[in-house]
């Protein structure tokens, strides 16, 4: 087989030889840790797929059916640019970096193995998910995300191998050991390390936490270290699917739960099957305040070194900002003083991961707005939420207090006291399991679930997406 057969790819990987060695002893290891951690019992089938064939932005993806093993998982970049730049931090206007610059190669290291380390994490955490698929529609919906994620990895780990030395090969091989929520070699962040084993949790996870992805990747794809970047831009194409997956999913459960309600006596979803909206509240808040921890802290001495050297901008840096060096300005934040919620003026370059933070905060509230909108269509008078940025976090400024759900301070009894009304019980978890049955009928779909408003790439509903 060539090598453009086994490694699809841009970066004219038979022009270096030591690099397509070295990904070429990658790739047995990689497809032994997909067939043990990848999607479980439909390996054999044939897939719906959608495959990166280039990065042309008309005709970039080519759709057919795959078994998921002889996915073609490639490696492409958005073609460089002439004389690129690096676009912000104390570099600005310098050549952009085309290798790792010596002084900044541990911290861009770091950047580049956590990311990578999500991409495989996901998979495993969804690998059971199919047994118990609401439709073929949304079964190919998943294992898409499933071999996208895989090519994420693919993605990152060629900068891994190409330009980390012998390090970066080290952290290629322990992106196929760590698996997710093992308390032995568990995975780096730790919304990647919860299960993730009913479909609501699969629609927030891809809502929430996918969405976390969108806003690092777009920030590292204004990296001044040119390859992150370019490889950063081609993921984004694939990740706004993962999005839009995770954004219609909740909405779909969202506005069968208002059918449900007007059909049944007392407007009780669980009445007639449905998912309430106590529960989908519940899952919300528990995705929504892990996913806000992927940030990272309020203050961050990291976000201003990775800023100042040029590697991790803002969200759309070029495009949004004119001022790219933020030496002077500074961030009004809220932490915890002397046990009580103060403002405090911080150095911009420190503020960042808040800022980013904002950014993502703004888009999920665009979503929440469009899902109490299904809800009132329906007929039915209940607001969803978004709960406040310090409720439940693990991570920065507010880890170490409590909060209730609109960011009030309260003691650690009263959190413990009220917590399961606002993070799912154990029997939210089990009533949300008992719903789970697969509905693999081309055309049906589970009752819990409304059925999207239209297929994928102009086929319908109806279509075989997977064929079992
Ligand atoms: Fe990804
Ligand atoms: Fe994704």
């Amino acid at each position: 087989m060539e090598l453009h057969e086994r490694i699809p790819n841009n970066v004219n990987l038979s022009g270096d030889k030591r690099l397509q060695r070295a990904l070429e002893k990658w790739l047995p290891n990689y497809l032994e840790w997909w067939r043990e951690m990848g999607p479980e019992g439909f390996q054999e089938k044939d897939v719906w797929l959608r495959t990166a064939v280039s990065v042309e932005p008309e005709g970039w993806a080519h759709f057919d059916y795959v078994r998921m093993p002889d996915y073609r998982w490639g490696i492409f970049l958005k073609p460089a640019e002439a004389d690129a730049r690096v676009g912000f931090g104390d570099n600005a206007g310098a050549p952009a970096y085309q290798e790792v610059p010596g002084e900044f190669r541990n911290a861009l290291r770091r950047i580049v193995v956590t990311q990578a380390d999500t991409e495989p994490a996901s998979v495993e955490q969804q690998r059971r998910l199919g047994g118990t698929c609401p439709s073929l529609y949304d079964l190919r919906n998943l294992f898409q995300v499933n071999v996208e994620e895989g090519r994420h990895l693919w993605a990152m780990v060629y900068l891994l191998h190409k330009y980390f030395g012998r390090d970066g090969r080290d952290e290629a091989d322990a992106m196929l050991e760590r698996r997710s929520g093992n308390p032995d070699k568990p995975r780096i962040l730790e919304a990647f390390n919860q299960p993730c084993d009913d479909w609501l949790n699969f629609f927030c996870f891809t809502m929430f936490t996918d969405r976390d992805g969108k806003y690092q990747l777009s920030a590292l794809a204004e990296s001044g270290f040119e390859p992150l970047a370019r490889t950063c831009q081609f993921m984004l194409t694939e990740e706004a699917h993962h999005l839009f997956v995770g954004e219609t999913g909740v909405g779909r459960v969202v506005r069968r739960t208002a059918q449900l309600m007007k059909q049944s006596p007392g407007e009780d979803a669980r009445h007639l099957g449905g998912i309430p909206f106590d529960v989908i509240q519940r899952y919300i808040n528990y995705w929504f305040s892990y996913s806000l921890d992927l940030f990272g802290g309020e203050i961050s001495s990291n976000a201003a070194d990775f800023f100042a050297a040029g590697l991790k901008g803002r969200y759309q840096e070029r495009k949004k900002y004119t001022e790219h060096l933020l030496r002077e300005d500074s961030f009004t934040l809220t932490v915890v003083e002397a046990g009580r919620l103060s403002e405090r003026e911080v150095p911009m370059r420190n503020a960042l991961n808040e800022v980013l933070r904002g950014e993502y905060v703004r888009d999920c509230e665009r979503a929440l707005e469009r899902w109490n909108k299904y809800i009132a269509e329906e007929g039915v008078e209940h607001k969803l939420r978004l709960p406040s940025t310090r409720f439940h976090r693990h991570v920065g400024e507010f880890a170490s207090h409590n909060f209730d759900f609109d960011g009030n301070l309260i003691t650690a009894e009263e959190f413990e006291a009220r917590r399961d009304g606002w993070l799912p019980t154990l029997e939210d978890r089990e009533y949300v399991q008992s719903l789970m049955h697969p509905v693999t009928e081309p055309g049906k779909i589970a009752n819990w679930i409304a059925p999207p408003a239209t297929g994928i790439k102009g086929k319908p509903f109806e279509f075989e997406y997977v064929r079992l």
